[in-house]
């Protein structure tokens, strides 16, 4: 695998003064640095971009495969629990698609328990910080490896 897209939600831009005691508090930049880093030790290009839109998120969804990427890792902050417009995006465009969380969704308000886009994903990685990303990132490099 050459180029992975990861694709960040809603309110991430924030990172770093956003609840830092829930999200860390590593700013986005900071946090596109560790997954830079981390792709160059895998040999993957990796293109990193956020968005407040969920349109624009549905673009980026659309157009990921027509750029080369062959795989997303995709943190959709909070759309994650509303967005049947997400889920079809995810589940239309033919690329491996891993859900992330920087918290751990399972463990904080019931309505963070229910993701409507993970069922689309092919799994979803939460609660290890910029963690998270690195893993999820492991996770579509290992898919064609481990047999999937
Ligand atoms: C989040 C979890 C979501 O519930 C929340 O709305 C976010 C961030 C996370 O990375 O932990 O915006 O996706």
């Amino acid at each position: 695998m050459t180029a992975v897209l990861v694709l960040h939600g809603p309110n991430l831009n924030l990172l770093g003064q956003r609840e830092p005691e829930v999200y860390g508090r590593l700013t986005l930049e900071e946090v596109n640095a560790a997954i830079a880093k981390h792709a160059a030790t895998r040999g993957v290009r990796v293109e990193c971009r956020q968005s407040n839109h969920e349109g624009e998120l549905i673009e980026a969804l659309q157009q990921a495969r027509a750029r080369g990427f062959e795989a997303v890792v995709f943190n959709p902050g909070a759309y994650t629990h509303t967005s049947y417009a997400l889920r079809d995006a995810v589940a239309a465009i033919g690329i491996p698609v891993v859900e992330v969380h920087l918290s751990n969704v399972h463990g904080r308000e019931p309505f963070r328990r229910r993701s409507v886009i993970a069922p689309a994903c092919r799994g979803q990685i939460s609660g290890f910080g910029v963690g998270s990303y690195l893993l999820g990132l492991d996770a579509v490099l290992g898919l064609a490896g481990w047999g999937r």
